[in-house]
């Protein structure tokens, strides 16, 4: 894993605390962070993705504490944040009731589109832990790509992105897990998946002791604010892609899983491994869009089993013409 030097971590630290925002890796996708106390820097944030206001950010932290003073936690829920994180070092999203009467009870409301629910992650690596324990405050952070679009995988997809509206690109060379974190609401008794990720829902029944009760679209959890489907198309290449595809049509980028009956001009995993393909995932249609040889992607069938469900959540809403 590479490191980041302290003087441009120190530089990261005063770019937020200045109201800034700096991209940076976790183990799923780039984000791009900027204080939770700061209006100017969340609406920076919103400006710089083109993201509608209507759709609320997840609130980064590195320590269950800090948890503690934006959401209401009992003991259950935190047995599960600390399951989940500390044990495990799962990528995974918890909602939970906001907190108006902890410390960080001043976040902007800017970030959370109205809601009486937050979403908070603690990222599973290393550089994002340091510029949060650093600037020892929550960070707002939605992946670092235009709204909609493919969410980057390395910092060279930041930069080519968003790269001209950005100070400072942290660089944490591949990110590990490649598809974003599995987002879960805790909130209430009922437990739901509201967007899947690497942690799959088996493995959640485990640490939680609990079924859960009912899956939900992640972007349609926010229905109280946004019309049902509003979000539908997301995290897109900018050619059109076509799923479950069988054989290869003129013009087409042909992109493989293990062994393929279709000569593939891609091959998301050779070994069939669904971890790898998750990881290989937005980097694949990233270039496969900017290489200017194809008019369009076509993917095989990606089996629905553990991250497998996820990449087909990502791949159906890519594929989706609206
Ligand atoms: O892996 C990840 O989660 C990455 C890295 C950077 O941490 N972040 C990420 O953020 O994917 P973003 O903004 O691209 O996606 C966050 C999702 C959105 O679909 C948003 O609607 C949902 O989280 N969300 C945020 N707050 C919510 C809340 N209170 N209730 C339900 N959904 C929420
Ligand atoms: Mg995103």
């Amino acid at each position: 894993m590479r490191i980041v030097d302290s003087d441009v971590m120190r530089y990261a630290c005063d770019l937020i605390k200045n109201d800034d925002v700096v991209a940076c890796p976790t183990e799923t996708v780039y984000g791009l962070f900027g204080s939770a106390l700061s209006d100017v820097a969340v609406k920076k944030i919103y400006d710089i993705k083109g993201r509608p206001s209507y759709n609320p950010l997840i609130a980064h932290v590195g320590e269950i504490d800090m948890v503690r003073e934006l959401c209401v936690l009992n003991s259950k829920q935190q047995a599960i944040l600390e399951k989940c994180w500390l044990h495990n070092n799962w990528p995974i999203t918890f909602v939970l009731q906001k907190n108006n009467t902890g410390a960080f009870g001043c976040i902007s409301q800017l970030a959370i589109a109205g809601l009486d629910t937050i979403a908070v992650r603690r990222p599973n690596h290393l550089i994002a832990l340091q510029l949060l324990s650093q600037t020892a405050i929550p960070l707002f952070a939605p992946s670092a790509n235009t709204s909609n679009m493919l969410s980057p995988t390395s910092a060279q997809m930041v930069i080519d992105d968003i790269g001209s509206k950005l100070k400072l690109v942290l660089d944490g060379g591949m990110c590990s897990v490649g598809i974003e974190s599995t987002i879960v609401d805790i909130s209430a008794d009922e437990i739901r998946i509201l967007r899947p990720g690497y942690v799959t829902e088996e493995m959640l029944m485990v640490v939680c002791d609990a079924s859960i009760a009912k899956k939900l679209d992640g972007n349609l959890a926010v229905t109280n604010v946004i019309a049902p489907g509003m979000l539908k198309k997301h995290y897109s290449p900018r050619l059109p892609l076509r799923i479950n595809a069988t054989n290869k049509r003129d013009g087409e980028a042909f992109v493989g899983f293990g062994i393929c009956d279709v000569e593939c001009d891609f091959n998301l995993s050779v070994s069939g491994d669904l971890l790898e393909a998750a990881q290989n995932l937005y980097s694949t249609m990233k270039h496969i869009d900017d290489c200017g040889l194809y008019k369009s992607i076509a993917i095989v069938t990606i089996p629905n089993n553990g991250i497998g469900i996820a990449i087909n959540d990502r791949l159906s809403k890519g594929s989706c013409v609206s």
